[in-house]
């Protein structure tokens, strides 16, 4: 078998698996088609490993920059306990629209605050009237803003908070040298000043998607 096949038979493996089929999240997935919406979201597996990794670290708060129809946002969110609340930050309304209906509909649009914008301004918003620390950052916003991102979730977290991001691997494209591509290059941009912050220790895994990606996994470490 060619090593592509053989990786998404492996990954629908695990999602047979791992991820039993919920009505939530699948008539989630079928609304935001419906909508007309990209489909770029996580996929199933990256789903259970956000939900997984939220739920391992305790998380409270978490932070979500890039919502589209509230996919990723289901998992995170039904991570939390009822005190927990996840702010998400989109700058399409018709995306937030969509997202509001599908968290509502499996219960969790409570404890999820959608603000509509580019997620620049709201962070500058969000600073300017000293907001808490979040204890997940979860980044999937456009690519080339993932290094100004990276330095706002730097910001709003504490020792211990975990800061993930979706798409740093980009089939493959960011372990070539010489790339032209903007998009490219925003994330081996992202990837470095990542893995050369000393505050935090990480790990880039890859996942499998229709071409391989992958999520960055790094955790602030405590003061020493
Ligand atoms: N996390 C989602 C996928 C997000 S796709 C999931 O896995 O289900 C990326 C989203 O980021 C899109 O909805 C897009 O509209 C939004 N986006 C793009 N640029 C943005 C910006 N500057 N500020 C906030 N959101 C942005
Ligand atoms: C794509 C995938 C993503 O997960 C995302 O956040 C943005 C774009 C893509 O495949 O184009
Ligand atoms: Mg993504």
């Amino acid at each position: 078998m060619e090593l592509h096949d053989l990786l998404i038979a492996v990954d629908e493996y695990i999602e047979r698996l791992c991820v039993p089929r919920e009505k939530v999240f699948e008539q989630a997935l079928r609304d935001a088609a419906a909508a007309e919406l990209p489909e770029i979201h996580v996929s199933p597996n990256e789903g259970k490993l956000l939900y997984l990794l939220a739920k391992i670290s305790g998380a409270r708060r978490i932070l979500e920059i890039g919502l589209l129809g509230g996919y990723s946002t289901l998992w995170l969110a039904r991570a939390l306990t009822a005190d927990g609340q996840l702010v998400s930050l989109e700058i399409n309304q018709h995306h937030a629209q969509v997202a509001r209906k599908n968290l509502k509909r499996a219960g969790l649009l409570r404890q999820v605050d959608i603000r509509v914008g580019p997620a620049l301004d709201t962070l500058k918003e969000m600073r300017r009237r000293r907001e808490p620390s979040f204890d997940l950052i979860f980044i999937d916003a456009d690519k080339e803003g993932y290094p100004a991102y990276l330095k706002w979730s730097l910001r709003f977290s504490h020792p211990g908070s975990l800061i993930l991001a979706d798409n740093v691997i980009r089939d493959g494209e960011v372990a070539r040298n010489g790339a032209t591509d903007p998009v490219v290059r925003a994330i081996q941009r992202f990837n470095r000043d990542l893995t050369r912050n000393k505050s935090l220790e990480t790990i880039l895994i890859p996942v499998m998607r229709r071409k391989l990606d992958g999520l960055a996994i790094a955790r602030v470490k405590q003061p020493c």
